[in-house]
């Protein structure tokens, strides 16, 4: 009896620990503040930090358009160059957990995106798509479907 009862003490003591851990957030004032990951790789981003702090969804969108719709590859604001620095050393993704970069801050501004639905959240062990690879076929299938949709 006293032996299950260590065991319960023990096990509360470990929940109370785990709960603490995942309230280790700053307050602002009571008000919980994001959180933002720093990014794993690179000295700067691809632009000024305050800019794409509040224009990176532009530089995406821009780019998705150009990519896509006008076929122009530039690979200096693909998505898949913002997950190679950005995907969290904890999870390796930019969106799996709540704490991981591109989470961390559209659940505090209660933003929603889609763009995982398709895009992995975690950078590409693979090599970009060029035409004369074999999956290229299938990949410009995609290409197409796509640009249908955000006509
Ligand atoms: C229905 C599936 C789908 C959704 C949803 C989607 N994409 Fe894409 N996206 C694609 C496909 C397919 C391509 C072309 C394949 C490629 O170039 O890697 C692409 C290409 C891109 C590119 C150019 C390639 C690159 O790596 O930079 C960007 C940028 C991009 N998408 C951004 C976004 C963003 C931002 C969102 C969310 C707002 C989004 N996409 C949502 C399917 C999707
Ligand atoms: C070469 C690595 C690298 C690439 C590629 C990159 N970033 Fe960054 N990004 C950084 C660094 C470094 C910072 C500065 C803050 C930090 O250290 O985390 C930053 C800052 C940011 C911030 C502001 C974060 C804050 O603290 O307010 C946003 C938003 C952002 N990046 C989005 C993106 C998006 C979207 C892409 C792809 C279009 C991208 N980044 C590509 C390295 C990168
Ligand atoms: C510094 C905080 C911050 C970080 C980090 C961040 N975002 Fe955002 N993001 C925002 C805010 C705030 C908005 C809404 C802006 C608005 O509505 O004008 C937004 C909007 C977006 C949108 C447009 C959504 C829409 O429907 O209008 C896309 C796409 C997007 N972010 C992609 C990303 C991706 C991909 C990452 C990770 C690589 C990322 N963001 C990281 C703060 C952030």
């Amino acid at each position: 009896m006293k032996s299950l009862l260590a065991l319960g003490a023990v096990a509360l003591t470990t929940a109370a620990l785990a709960w603490a851990g995942a309230e280790a957030q700053p307050k602002a004032g009571g008000a919980p503040v994001p959180v933002i990951t720093k990014a794993a790789k690179g000295e700067h981003c691809v632009e000024d930090t305050a800019y794409m702090r509040r224009n990176h969804m532009k530089l995406l969108l821009v780019h998705r358009d150009r990519t896509v719709l006008q076929g122009i590859r530039t690979p200096k604001h693909s998505l898949k160059g913002c997950i190679d620095c950005h995907a969290s050393e904890a999870t390796g993704s930019v969106a799996s957990a709540k704490e991981d970069f591109c989470v961390s801050c559209h659940s505090y501004a209660a933003v929603k995106i889609d763009c995982f639905d398709c895009h992995s959240t975690k950078p590409q062990r693979t090599t970009a798509m060029n035409p004369s690879h074999p999956h290229a076929a299938s990949v410009s299938a995609n290409v197409e479907e796509m640009a249908g949709v955000s006509r």
